[in-house]
């Protein structure tokens, strides 16, 4: 068996004792100890130890040194579309000078200019370009990420995605948690038949299925994209195949998307920037998890999610990074937890809750994940600075100098030391 030990923490803060999302008094659901030592035996948390009880050094095989630095479980980035082809840093330019989200999408620019690359860009090339993505990420502290297919828009093209996912998740230590996101736009040779497409979706679920290529079945459900009908149509096939419903809710325009989620019994339900009281009300009911994504909305210059009000009605709150070439070009969850901090409001405790465990609980892994507690997999990460405030506060920069990762120990440097 192998063991570890963390040593000298300054300080450990984590959810502790639950396995439903948390909702409401958030803070005072973070546990926080200032003497302790960490155990992980065989890729596990196996104990916290107080620093006064008499332990035998020689019984672990690793001992890691904190450094005085502050010990936080491993970031979760439960939404995101980090397998594309190439940046769109054009359209970037253009939304700069006043051009919208919308008129680039309708200018056949935005999901459908990944798409039409993603088809010409070999699965090596993809899967080349995301394990480069996916090593910035555990460097910044993300130990689980949920990707979601949708630059395909056709059979082959969602499949050739989901198996690059498939391989990424073989070869490289981070987890991921396959979506399946056919439903993200309508592709060109199906414009006006949005009826042909759909069959054409349900063809991809039952090959994602049997392959068992994805967990989850999102979909875009927006004006000028799918309606909710057709939103419904789609997630109760993939249900009937067994996977499970996300959506991506009320970005633009609050057309019932939050309504279907809780119809449908979504896991959680994504953006929600122009989500109504009611609304809110209503996925807190049914204990749909609200999952924000506070860096989309800087990056589409719109005003933020309320997460307060969601809060304050008692509904779980996720947020993520949304990484994608279009609305979210950032690895960083960091960069997420600041600006939810900043602009959504939320306090540096509801932040951390939000980045791990019931990030964790949006992508159904908060029995292994999300948390440091005995049992759970020994993913957790140091960061440069003496107590979890740091994380926020040293904004834009990379605060992450160590990431266990089922008990792997990776260090990351801060510099380069000029000999
Ligand atoms: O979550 N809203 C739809 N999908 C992505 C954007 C993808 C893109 O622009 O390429 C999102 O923001
Ligand atoms: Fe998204």
């Amino acid at each position: 068996m192998k063991k570890s030990l963390i040593v000298n923490i300054s300080q450990l803060a984590t959810v502790q004792n639950t396995t439903s999302p948390i909702t409401g008094d958030y803070a005072k659901k973070l546990a926080i100890y200032s003497d302790v030592k960490l155990e992980i035996s065989d890729g596990k948390f196996s104990r916290i130890i107080l620093n006064d009880e008499k332990i035998d050094l020689a019984e672990y095989n690793e001992i890691i040194d904190a450094e005085h630095q502050c010990v936080l479980p491993g970031l979760v980035d439960s939404h995101t579309h980090c397998v594309f082809p190439a940046y769109r840093d054009d359209e970037f330019d253009l939304r700069l000078k006043g051009a919208t989200y919308l008129e680039i999408l309708e200018n056949g620019g935005g999901i459908l200019a990944s798409s039409d690359k993603l088809s010409k860009t070999s699965a090596d090339q993809l899967l080349t370009d995301l394990i480069k993505r996916l090593d910035t990420m555990i460097s910044y502290g993300t130990t689980c990420v949920e990707i979601k297919s949708g630059y395909g828009l056709s059979f082959d093209n969602e499949i050739k995605m989901l198996e690059v996912i498939r391989e990424a998740n073989k070869k490289h230590i981070i987890d991921i948690v396959p979506t399946f996101m056919g439903a993200h736009a309508i592709p060109g040779n199906f414009k006006g038949n949005t009826k042909g497409y759909i069959s054409e979706i349900k063809r991809m679920i039952d090959e994602v299925s049997e392959k068992k290529l994805a967990v989850f079945n999102d979909i875009f459900c927006e004006k000028g994209v799918f309606s909710v009908d057709e939103s419904r149509e789609i997630l109760e096939y993939g249900k009937s195949k067994g996977l499970l419903p996300k959506i991506h809710a009320d970005e633009i325009v609050p057309l019932g998307a939050s309504e279907l989620a809780c119809e449908v019994g979504a896991i959680s339900a994504e953006h929600l920037l122009a989500t109504t009281d009611k609304s809110i009300e209503m996925l807190s009911e049914y204990g749909v998890i609200a999952n924000l994504l506070p860096v989309t909305a800087l990056f589409l210059m719109k005003e933020p999610a309320r997460a307060r009000k969601f809060i304050e009605s008692n509904c779980a709150v996720a947020i993520s990074s949304d990484c994608n070439p279009g609305s979210s070009m950032t690895e960083s969850m960091q960069l997420v937890i600041a600006i939810a901090c900043l602009n959504m409001k939320l306090t540096i405790e509801e932040a951390i809750v939000a980045a791990t465990f019931n990030a964790a609980c949006a992508i159904d892994k908060q029995q292994v994940l999300g948390s440091i507690e005995p049992g759970k997999q020994a993913d957790c990460i140091i960061i440069r600075g003496d107590n979890y405030r740091i994380l926020p506060y040293h904004i834009g920069m990379n605060n992450v100098s160590g990431v266990v990762k089922k008990g792997n120990y990776l260090r990351i440097p801060s510099l380069v030391t000029i000999n």
